[in-house]
Parts: C-alpha cells; structure tokens; sequence
C-alpha cells in the first residue's frame, strides 16, 4: 500500500484528538519508535484549528509537532473524505457522535482500501456498520476494526487474553467487573459533553440494534451445557467487595460478536460473558435507576431528547454538566478492570465437543490505568492501528468489519499497551497494568474503599441507561 502516510488522525481538533496527536508525538520520542517508525498527519475541517491544536499539544509536551501535516476534511464533503483516506494506511476516526458523522467515513476508507479504527461506544453504531459494510470490507480486504477505546478493547482483547492464557485448558466463561473513582477532592463530570451526546443518541436508536442483529448472525451458536451463573442484576459481589449491577457499555455486544466469529471461523470454544460495574453503594444504584426511567423515556421522542441533550445537569441531577472536566481532574480518574475466567484445566478436541465435569480451573486478569476515556482510550486507539500497520500477517486474512478481540487474538497489542503503561513520561503517569492471576492462589481480592463521588454516580447513571436499552431490546 504506497500511502503518504501510514497513520492519519481525523478529528484531531477535539477533545480526544488531542489526546491522540499528544500520544503519538511522546511515542515518537520513545527509543521504540527509532526501530519502527511511523508517518503521520493530523485531519479535520479547518485548517487554523488543526494548526491550533498542534500548537498547544506542542505546549503541553514540548516536543514540537506544529509542522505535522494538515489535511482538510468535512464528514458532509464525501470528496474531502475520500482525499483523506487515500493518504493514509490507518485512519484513526475521533469525529463523534459517531452516528451521525461514522458511517460517511467508514464509506471513504473501504471505497480507497483504507483501514479505520474508531472510538465509537455507540452500540447502534458498531452493529450497523458491521451489518452493512463487512462484506464490502471483505472484497477490499480493508480492516474496519472497533470500538478501539476503554470500550470495548479491555473486555473484548481481555476475553481473548484470558482464552490464551489458559494454558491447555479451555474457558467457559468470563464474568468480569469494572471500577472507577476518582483521588481528587473537587467534583467534576468524567468525560466532555460529546460523550453525553453520543450516549443519547445511541440510547434513541436502541431499537434498530434488533434488525442489524438478524443481518448478522445467520448461523446459531451452540447450547452451553455448563451455563454460566447467573447473578442478579443487582447483586453484592465478593469479587470485587462492592454492589454491582449490569456494565451500561457496548461491552457484552462486542464481546459476543467476537464469539460468534471466533466459533464460525476459527472453530473455537464460545465463551459466556457478563460484564458488571461496581458502585459505591445501593442508595447511588436506586437514585441513578429512577434518573433512567427518565432517560430512557425522554430519549425517544425528537422533542424530549432536545431536553435530555439541552440540561444534562438538570437530567442527571447533577452528575453531568456541559461544563467541561479540566485535564487535571480527567488524570485523577483511576479504573480498575477484573475479569474472572472459569473452565477447564483440559481442552477437548472439538469447539462443541462437551465436558463432563464442571469447570475446574479459574483465571483471573486484572487491568488499571488512569484516565480511561481519554489518555488511556487515545493510547488504545493508536497501539490498534500500530498493530494493523506493523502486524498485518496476524490479522484475519481477509479484511471485514472486526471487534478487536477477534481481529487482534493473534497479535502482541496486550504487550503493546502493558509497555506504554511502564512510562513514565514527563509529570503524567501512563499506569496501565496488566495482572495474570491464578485465583486459587489469590482467593480474595485486594479490598478497595468505595468512593462516592461524581465518578461512581455516573457509572451508576450509565448503568441505569443500560437497563434502559435492555427494556427497549425485550
Ligand atoms: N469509546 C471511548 O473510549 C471514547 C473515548 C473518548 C471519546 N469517545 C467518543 O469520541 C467522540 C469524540 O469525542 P470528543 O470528546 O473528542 O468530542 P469533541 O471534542 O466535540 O470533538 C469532536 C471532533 O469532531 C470534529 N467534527 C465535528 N463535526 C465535524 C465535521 N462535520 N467534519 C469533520 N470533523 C468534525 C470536531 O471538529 P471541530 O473542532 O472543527 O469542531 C472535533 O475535532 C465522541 O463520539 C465520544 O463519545 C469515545
């Protein structure tokens, strides 16, 4: 593929573009960087913002990236779009609400053979793309891989990990646990309005999520004979010492579409999944539940949703605000992700051969990191498209519409990002860290102290949004 650039990021002028370009400018200073370097260009529509943004990134890092090149294009000007994707390998895509403004780049990249990885959560999103574009993707052997953020990668590349790591044996299962809270003092929202625009959005357009389903899963997946314990959704947790009640992400979706192509095509064992948030406690699971029923409601209709979108704080009481969390606040941010695999200590010859016993071996995986919608989804996002530039032999060997669990099984991106979480660059710590362990020998997790906070109240809020789209899908 002779591109002027292997890597270009459209929507370098946001919030999380920024997040992108800083990422990539400190891991072109790293010594790993001299033995597989990159090139690189920055998108979006206006040629001043772009130059801006370069500029205070360069501020903020003191590695000048102002030079960097500059490509103009608008999602509404399908030409400039095409032009876009032509330069580049990857398009790394942070232009959200995702769908409003994916679907017309996704179209650019696979019309120029273009690869895209994008930060989309927006479960409407990553479906219809999957169900209308895998087969163009396929003919033109185009990698369109996502979400490629904190969702669904820790889940999705997890579930993966954990199948490999099971050392002859095979999992059954994965439930898995998600934390968050924040180590400052002020209150203040975890993410930038955007997020709460997208999340609404994809909240109104739940419904379609059932027909782009049908279109893709044509072929059933076996009957587990070991179920997988089902737990209330809201249930206390030993686990993770803390109430727990259903992950509002995209998460389980992903996941399950990595199962579904994992067994089609490469005959392999499906795994159960459940993923699950923990809160601080039942008072903030009760009050975000009835925030729910309000959001789920006033999502659908085009007037009501005006409102949702107009007075986030009235609508969240609170807890989400079109005031913007400062950098600062966005770094004291910790999150903490616990997946728990069950099954056997012997893999059986084939995917639906069934084990007699019950599952008999336990593996436990145990993620960290700081500021998991920005600094750790920008590292993500870039390491995904490092992987599809520098590890093209381990992808699958036709191109499609992929979740990174299932495009990326094969490939080094879990040691990819452990490495960038060893950095200690400048006065931001890059903590991500990747835990193995054996849970017969660790029996009882490490107690946390449960945080009340904006943090948590939101994670709650986006439970009780979950359980909106679940009503909606039922
Ligand atoms: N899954 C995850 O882990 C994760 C994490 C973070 C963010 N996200 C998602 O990423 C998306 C972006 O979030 P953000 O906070 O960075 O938003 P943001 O600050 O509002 O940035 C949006 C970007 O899109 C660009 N844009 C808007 N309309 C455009 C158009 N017509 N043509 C070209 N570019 C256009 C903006 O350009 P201008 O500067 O010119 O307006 C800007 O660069 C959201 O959907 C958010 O939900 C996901």
């Amino acid at each position: 593929m002779g591109r002027k650039y292997d890597l270009v990021v459209f929507g370098a002028t946001g919030v999380t573009g920024e997040y992108v370009v800083e990422e990539i400018s400190r891991l072109t200073s790293t010594p790993g960087y001299k033995t597989a370097p990159f090139t690189w260009a920055v998108a979006g529509r206006s040629e001043r913002k772009l130059l801006e943004s370069l500029r205070s990134v360069s501020e903020l890092t003191g590695i000048d990236v102002s030079q960097v090149d500059k490509i103009v294009a608008d999602v509404s000007d399908t030409e400039s779009l095409r032009q876009m994707a032509s330069q580049a390998k990857v398009v790394l895509n942070v232009v959200g609400p995702f769908w409003f403004f994916g679907e017309s780049v996704v179209k650019a990249c696979i019309a120029e053979g273009t690869h895209h990885v994008d930060l989309s959560g927006e479960l409407p999103f990553t479906e219809k793309i999957h169900a209308l574009y895998h087969e163009e993707a396929r003919a033109k052997n185009v990698h369109i891989v996502g979400p490629c953020g904190y969702g669904s990668v820790p889940a999705d590349c997890g579930v993966a990990y954990l199948q490999e790591k099971f050392e002859g044996g095979e999992v059954n299962s994965v439930v898995s646990y998600g934390t968050m809270s924040s180590t400052g003092t002020e209150k203040s929202s975890m993410f930038h309005y955007s997020t709460w625009q997208s999340i609404i959005n994809a909240l109104a357009n739940t419904s379609l999520v059932n027909e782009y389903h049908k279109k893709m899963y044509t072929k059933p997946l076996p009957e587990p004979k070991h179920r997988q314990e089902s737990k209330f959704p809201l249930h206390y947790s030993k686990e993770v010492d803390g109430w727990c009640m259903p992950y509002p992400g995209a998460d389980p979706a992903v996941v399950h579409r990595s199962q579904y192509f994992s067994f089609h095509e490469r005959k392999q064992r499906p795994v159960q999944y459940a993923a699950y948030m923990k809160y601080p406690n039942l008072l903030v699971c009760f009050g975000i539940s009835l925030i729910l029923i309000v959001a789920m409601l006033f999502s659908q209709l085009k007037f009501t949703r005006k409102l949702l979108l107009k007075y986030p704080k009235l609508f969240s009481l609170g807890i989400i605000s079109k005031e913007s969390p400062t950098r600062a606040q966005l770094e004291q941010i910790k999150f903490s992700f616990t997946a728990i695999a069950s099954g056997w200590k012997e893999k059986l010859t084939e995917a639906t051969d069934e084990h007699v016993e019950a599952p008999n071996k336990k593996l436990k995986l145990v993620i960290t990191g700081t500021n998991p919608g920005y600094r750790s989804a920008a590292i993500i996002l870039i390491q995904t498209a490092l992987t599809i530039l520098q590890e093209k032999d381990k992808l699958p060997a036709l191109g499609g519409v992929y979740t990174p669990g299932y495009a990326f099984a094969k490939t080094t991106l879990v040691t990819r990002l452990n490495s960038r979480g060893l950095v200690h660059e400048s006065n931001v710590q890059l903590s991500h860290k990747i835990l193995l362990e054996n849970v017969d020998r660790f029996p009882n997790p490490r107690k946390q102290p449960n945080k009340v906070g904006n943090v948590d109240n939101y994670s709650a809020y986006s439970t009780a949004v979950c359980y909106c789209r679940q009503i909606l899908l039922t």
